[in-house]
């Protein structure tokens, strides 16, 4: 599959099966991830693996500040994506855009490898009880979580409305 066929078949699954890559399956797509472009390579990410009771953790300190405790129990495995604040010689935007395309980078490895990947942020995402959760420093912040599955054997068929290029794509 072509890189380009790889993207445009991607799409995401709010819904995934219990299943879940190994530890070890994750491997190849975080040192693939790695070779996105970044500023002074800086590598101003990492990303935590939530499974079993990290989950449980994440969604008591949900509860307690206002949100649902069962929210990430829906995927067997929650890949929380940070961002880490590496350089003050570099904007740290610079730094949430590398962070930003590993998880996008990621969801898209695993997508074309068969597992099912939703992106998930929310009100707590930046929310302190929740960084305590994952044990962040000071210049560390969550990109959010991919949740990840097995594609349901009945998902439903995505159809995505066309873009119209010139929209996007234009001379100043
Ligand atoms: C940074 C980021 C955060 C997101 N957070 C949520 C979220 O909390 N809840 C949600 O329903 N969708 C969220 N989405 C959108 C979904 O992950 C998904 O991209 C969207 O439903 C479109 O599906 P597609 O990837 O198949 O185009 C987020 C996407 C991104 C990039």
């Amino acid at each position: 599959m072509s890189a380009l066929q790889a993207v445009m078949r991607r799409h995401s699954y709010p819904q995934v099966t219990a299943d879940a890559p190994t530890h070890e399956q994750l491997h190849p797509f975080v040192e693939a991830a790695a070779t996105i472009a970044d500023h002074g390579s800086l590598k101003p990410w990492r990303l935590i693996e939530l499974r079993g009771d990290d989950r449980v953790k994440l969604g008591k300190a949900f509860a307690k500040e206002g949100g649902s405790a069962d929210k990430p129990l829906r995927a067997s495995l929650l890949i929380a994506v940070v961002a880490i604040h590496r350089s003050k010689s570099k904007p740290e935007w610079e730094q949430e855009v590398v962070a930003s395309g590993v998880a996008y980078m990621m969801s898209l490895l695993l997508d074309e490898a068969g597992w099912g990947v939703f992106w998930r942020t929310g009100d707590l995402t930046r929310n302190k009880r929740v960084a305590k959760v994952h044990k962040l420093a000071k210049n560390e912040k969550l990109m959010g979580w991919l949740y990840v599955g097995g594609k349901p054997a009945k998902s439903k068929s995505q159809s995505r409305p066309k873009i119209t290029v010139s929209q996007h794509l234009s001379t100043p």
